[in-house]
């Protein structure tokens, strides 16, 4: 699989969540400009390899900014680095000075098997690769979407953030003709971890149960919950983008409903909302498996049991 990231504290997760499978393999990283601006992404994800010693994986950036919109960045929630909270070790290896669709391109390209993209930033990346090189797109195994929501949204009303960044990009990618799975705020909000689990994670006592429990520490703090509607009970802490990867490790974990998928672009207060037709109305095909609920416990176990593999 290719990782396309933001990282992003969830993105963190999500990375070391795929690193620790025999189901999965991560051939590649690329980064995306999200969660903070590009060049602090791309670094996060090269340190972030560097801590989980696997430097052996490339790392190769992405496109500075949307397709047609100038960047919007979360650093209100991930901090001015984009990961705060925790100390993570430099990278040693040199920058890969590749542009990301290209190295997508040269993968899909070798590998003997199809590859699954999975998308935890704006789909800008994605978006450029599958009009970039046409004659891949059924190469691609699936696309595995953390973005969007059947109702309301985290970025504004009707947008949740990582498709409000791009909402173009993601309209490319949903009209693709690739299959997707996509992970909204519907399940993501689902997929909780609460303060005791957290503090199982530092009781690791190792290098990576530390950082992890400050990064998470630091998210807890700073997440997404002012997004929220305020009678909204929220006890623990969302876990977007591990979702995406969770359901290539282990598909059980998730109730899903194949249904037609299309992305507002015209700007207004719907710009960048998702709009599923959860009851078949539109009577047009499916373009997405889109995920609605998710066996808490399992994917908190596995959650703990992926970080707990690293020294
Ligand atoms: C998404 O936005 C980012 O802040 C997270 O990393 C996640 O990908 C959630 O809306
Ligand atoms: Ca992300």
């Amino acid at each position: 699989m290719v990782l396309d990231c933001d990282p992003g504290h969830d993105d963190a997760v999500a990375l070391f969540m795929a690193l620790a499978s025999p189901a999965v393999s991560v051939e590649l990283v690329t980064t995306c400009a999200g969660n903070q601006r590009p060049e602090k992404t791309f670094a996060n994800a090269r340190r972030l390899l560097a801590l989980a010693g696997r430097e052996d994986i490339p790392v190769v950036q992405g496109s500075p900014r949307p397709l047609r919109r100038e960047l919007i960045i979360a650093d209100y929630v991930h901090g001015e680095s984009g990961i705060d909270g925790a100390e993570l070790p430099e990278a040693t290896v040199e920058p890969d000075g590749r542009r990301a669709v290209e190295a997508i391109a040269q993968l899909v390209e070798s590998s003997d098997e199809p590859i699954t993209l999975v998308a935890t930033g704006p789909l800008t990346n994605i978006a450029i690769f599958l009009l970039a090189y046409p004659d891949l797109r059924d190469r691609i195994a699936q696309i595995s979407i953390m973005g969007g929501a059947c109702f309301g949204g985290n970025y504004s009303a009707a947008a949740e953030f990582n498709i409000y960044v791009d909402p173009e990009a993601a309209d490319i990618v949903f009209n693709a003709g690739v299959p997707i799975a996509m992970f909204g705020l519907d399940v993501t909000h689902k997929a909780q971890i609460f303060t005791p689990e957290i503090e199982a994670i530092r009781a690791l006592g190792t290098r990576t149960g530390e950082v992890f429990a400050g990064l998470l520490e630091f998210y807890d703090r700073s997440t997404t919950r002012p997004f929220l509607a305020p009678d909204d009970h929220v006890e623990g802490l969302h876990m977007h983008d591990p979702c995406a990867v969770a359901y290539l490790i282990d598909p059980s974990l998730f109730t899903m409903v194949a249904t037609r998928v299309d992305i507002v672009t015209s700007d207004g207060p719907t710009l960048g909302a998702t709009v599923v037709d959860y009851n078949a109305s539109s009577g047009r095909e499916p373009n997405a498996l889109v995920g609605f609920d998710i066996d808490r416990d399992r994917f908190a176990h596995l959650l703990h049991t992926s970080l707990a593999s690293f020294a």
